[in-house]
């Protein structure tokens, strides 16, 4: 039985398809009661340990609809400013009776650890963790591909920015790779590379190597927490090769559909008019990610494999 949802790898390609399914259906229905008693009984904590709008506000209403209680730590107040570690603080609450944990934390490691001490009845769910890993919101990104109606095996998807520091990049691309899309480029400036292309994807150097003809460009922002400040660069150069415009879009990728995980910088990786234009997804993304969440929870609630 997967016990946490630590890396979008706990999730084989059936399971993955399965969520999917079950978050479209959360998506389409008005809660009815027997959602509102999945959860029921339960309480989900959160512990952001960086900061959060999309993921830590569309879990809260994603354990809500289940019927679920949440527990929204401050983590300013909390004894870990007393010097308590993150194992106590989480095996505190899950001897008050909390059985999800839903964390963000800027090491990686620290969160496998978590997940290694927490007690057997419980569940944590990887909010984001350094750069390695942010499994819901390839979830959710997988779920908006779905419901906008793209064929996973005919996809041509363009992924442009700062690749190498995004825990988004890293399990969105492996979800896919396991859905079995064709074509995933890669592109950005040198430093926001990775060495090498993961498998089943394509290194470009230019912006338009990464996006033309593609069904599909995913932006991303640079990761300025996660780097040295000299690496981030020039942000009017990084937006005058790689920044996305409607213009640039028209030109190398017409019936392109735009997404981004957010929070969007606006005239660095994307302009106005495209972010907020028809051809964006990036609302969707966010509405996606209640639906995405709810079934992410109820899975680990069922605790089917
Ligand atoms: N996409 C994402 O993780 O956004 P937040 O940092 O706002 O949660």
């Amino acid at each position: 039985m997967t016990r946490h949802l630590l890396a979008i790898h706990d999730l084989n390609t059936d399971r993955l398809r399965g969520l999917i399914d079950e978050g479209s259906r959360y998506a389409d229905q008005a809660p009815t009661d027997d959602t509102r008693d999945q959860l029921r009984g339960e309480t989900v904590a959160q512990l952001f340990y960086e900061p959060s709008t999309r993921t830590r506000c569309s879990f809260e209403l994603a354990a809500r609809r289940l019927g679920a209680d949440v527990l929204n730590l401050d983590l300013d107040t909390a004894s870990t400013t007393k010097g308590e570690t993150v194992i106590d603080t989480v095996r505190t609450l899950a001897a008050m009776g909390v059985r999800f944990f839903v964390m963000r934390h800027g090491d990686a490691d620290t969160v496998a650890a978590v997940a290694d001490a927490l007690p057997d009845a419980c569940h944590l769910l990887n909010a984001g963790a350094g750069t390695s890993q942010h499994p819901t919101q390839a979830l959710l990104d997988m779920l908006t591909l779905h419901r906008a109606g793209y064929n996973f095996n005919a996809l041509d998807i363009g992924i442009v920015g700062d690749i190498a520091h995004s825990r988004v990049a890293s399990s969105t691309i492996t979800a896919l790779q396991r859905l079995g899309v064709p074509r995933i480029r890669l592109g950005g400036p040198p430093a926001f590379l990775p060495d090498t292309a993961p498998e089943g994807a394509t290194l470009c150097h230019k912006l338009a190597d990464a996006v033309a003809g593609a069904d599909v460009v995913m932006t991303l922002r640079i990761q300025r927490e996660r780097m040295p400040a000299e690496l981030a660069g020039d942000v009017a150069a990084y937006h005058r090769e790689w920044g996305l415009t409607d213009a640039r879009i028209d030109e190398l990728a017409p019936a392109a559909r735009i997404m981004h995980p957010g929070p969007v910088n606006r005239g660095v990786e994307i302009d106005d008019g495209l972010a907020d234009g028809d051809r964006s997804l990036i609302l969707d993304q966010v509405s996606n990610g209640v639906p995405a969440r709810m079934a992410a929870l109820a899975w680990l609630h069922r605790g089917d494999d």
